[in-house]
């Protein structure tokens, strides 16, 4: 059973070598018992079943409330077991993987047959990912075979970055959660595909275009925004407009000062102060009528690091609008600036 309804999930810590080993013990044995266990990855936290087995990965749907048209990406702990995954090795993914695994970068290559097609949502690719978080990596290890996981999230909510974020949205669904602190970079991997030629982003993440593009010379920039076409359109099923929602009302806005976002605000009919949240990184608006005025450092990793646990703050608060200052152009802030709008959207 992984249905535990009214129960909590156990929550295991990792913060010493004893804690660590029974920690990684324990996920290993549900794991390889067809259970899930929700584990932490550098990028966010992620919903793991063994990658062979189709039972098992049908209960991450169930679980997420996933449509069964979203593929999930496979995680390894090693290119040999990346391998196993796909029915082809082309020189991009080596020189990607050789770059960035372990790390928060996803490759879209033809699936091998030991992938079950629920995994692919009946797709002939499969996404691969290396992460360096030490606690997945010895799950990993430890199990001997690949976890599909995909964020440990109910479906289009905000992924999340601690332990708790889990135990809050999922703990009475699954048994078992490894405590391995927040997530280090705090967005979901970039995805790439290396089935279209040129390669194509399907999700940019913190490792920016400009650096694939500096190991593979060409890449194709398609982080959904294009129209969906009969041909693309189920490339990057993850990829919808609406996705990485609060519960609140979100607006991406730029202000020049307190008075010019009170305004704004006014305008466009928003009067409940006390209960909107402001997110900034340069313009700190002064006055004391918002629930709460958060500043976020103006560097691209730090402000990712923090985005999803000051929105899932947000959401806990009963927040009704929140505001972000928008963020500064360029492809460092490519992924938050992805994310926003997709949370913005309504
Ligand atoms: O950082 C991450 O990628 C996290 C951690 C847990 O590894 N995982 C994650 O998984 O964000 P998920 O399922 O929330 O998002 C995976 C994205 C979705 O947009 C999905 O459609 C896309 O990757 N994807 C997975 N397999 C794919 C495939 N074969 N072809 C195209 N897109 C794929
Ligand atoms: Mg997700």
């Amino acid at each position: 059973m992984t249905s535990h309804p009214n129960e909590c999930a156990e929550v295991l810590s990792t913060n010493t070598p004893a804690l660590f080993a029974n920690a990684v013990a324990r996920a290993a044995e549900k794991l390889r018992a067809g259970q899930l266990v929700a584990l932490p990855t550098e990028t966010v936290y992620g919903l793991a079943a063994k990658a062979w087995d189709a039972e098992a990965v049908s209960r991450i749907f169930a679980a997420k409330g996933r449509p069964a048209i979203n593929p999930i990406i496979v995680h390894v702990s090693s290119l040999e077991m990346a391998r196993e995954c796909v029915a082809a090795w082309p020189p991009a993914a080596e020189k990607l993987a050789r770059a960035f695994w372990p790390g928060p970068l996803t490759l879209v290559l033809p699936k091998s047959t030991a992938v079950p097609s629920v995994v692919t949502a009946g797709g002939q690719t499969v996404g691969v990912r290396f992460p360096s978080h030490p606690v997945i990596k010895a799950v990993i290890e430890a199990c001997g075979f690949p976890l599909a996981a995909p964020s440990a999230n109910p479906s289009n909510q905000i992924s999340p970055t601690t332990a708790e974020h889990v135990q809050s949205t999922l703990g009475t669904k699954i048994p078992l959660i490894l405590d391995g602190g927040p997530s280090l970079v705090g967005i979901e991997s970039t995805v790439i595909d290396l089935v279209s030629t040129p390669p194509r982003l399907l999700r940019p993440g913190m490792i920016p275009a400009s650096a694939l593009l500096s190991v593979l010379g060409k890449i194709g920039l398609d982080s959904g925004q294009t129209p969906a076409t009969s041909s693309n359109a189920l490339r990057s099923p993850g990829m919808m407009k609406k996705h990485y929602s609060p519960k609140a009302r979100l607006l991406i806005l730029h202000w020049s000062n307190a008075a010019d976002l009170l305004e704004q605000l006014s305008r466009q009919g928003f009067t409940e102060l006390k209960k909107t949240h402001v997110l900034c990184h340069t313009n700190v608006p002064s006055t004391t009528d918002y629930a709460r005025v958060i500043v976020l450092a103006r560097e691209p990793s730090a402000f990712a690091r923090s985005l999803y646990a000051q929105l899932h703050e947000c959401d806990g608060a009963g927040a009704a609008l929140i505001i972000v200052e928008a963020p500064p152009s360029g492809d460092s802030w490519q992924a938050i600036s992805d994310r926003l709008n997709r949370a913005a959207a309504v």
